[in-house]
């Protein structure tokens, strides 16, 4: 029942917190998963990088950004000097793959983001990088586009009072096929990198 599973997930640790991740029926996905995929990082997180949902390899892996897209993300890391075991946590909006890869749906979103939340206020991340519409849409919440978000600082507001700037990309699997729009991520990086340190 929702209500409960909301209580734990508030008062989880990050050690509970990924058991109930790796345990959770809170939507359909958990149905066709073959792992939940919590996310990965060291603390203290001076970078926390949100993603949106599992693929195969992160599905049959159970960690984030494994496949092409994370080669990617990597690269875009490199360009500014960061690297996934020394500066990053990295995670994402749906902890489980949908079918196909298809777009997450807006019940799978609600579903998951507590977790997500929850995750920003034990982590207390410096900054925020959001890769993508729909992790930039679940933290900032809005349905404005990647093109209108990205080029300036957001900050998001948690319950707990944290106040966290958030820089917004476009996803790595949008630069896989569009590779033409990398130099506008690889500027994000950098603008991030110059305001924020
Ligand atoms: N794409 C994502 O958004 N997240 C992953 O973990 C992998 C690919």
């Amino acid at each position: 029942p929702p209500v409960p599973v909301a209580e734990a997930i508030r008062n989880a640790t990050l050690e509970e917190m990924h058991d109930q991740v790796l345990a959770c029926e809170a939507c359909g996905l958990c149905k066709g998963r073959r792992n939940a995929v919590f996310g990965h990082g060291g603390q203290p997180t001076r970078w926390l990088v949100v993603g949106e949902a599992p693929g195969e390899q992160e599905d049959r892996q159970g960690q984030p950004f494994v496949g092409r897209s994370g080669q990617l993300l990597d690269a875009m890391l490199s360009s500014v000097s960061m690297s996934r075991e020394r500066d990053v946590f990295i995670t994402n909006v749906i902890k489980c793959r949908p079918p196909g890869n298809r777009n997450p749906k807006p019940e799978e979103i609600a579903a998951c983001s507590p977790y997500l939340m929850r995750q920003i206020a034990l982590l207390k991340p410096e900054r925020i990088l959001v890769l993508g519409r729909f992790a930039a849409q679940t933290l900032l919440g809005t349905d404005a586009t990647i093109g209108s978000l990205r080029g300036r600082i957001h900050q998001l507001k948690t319950d707990e009072g944290l106040e966290i700037p958030v820089v917004v990309s476009y996803h790595p699997a949008y630069l896989l096929r569009s590779p033409s729009e990398k130099a506008r991520a690889w500027q994000d990086l950098r603008l991030a990198v110059a305001r924020l340190g």
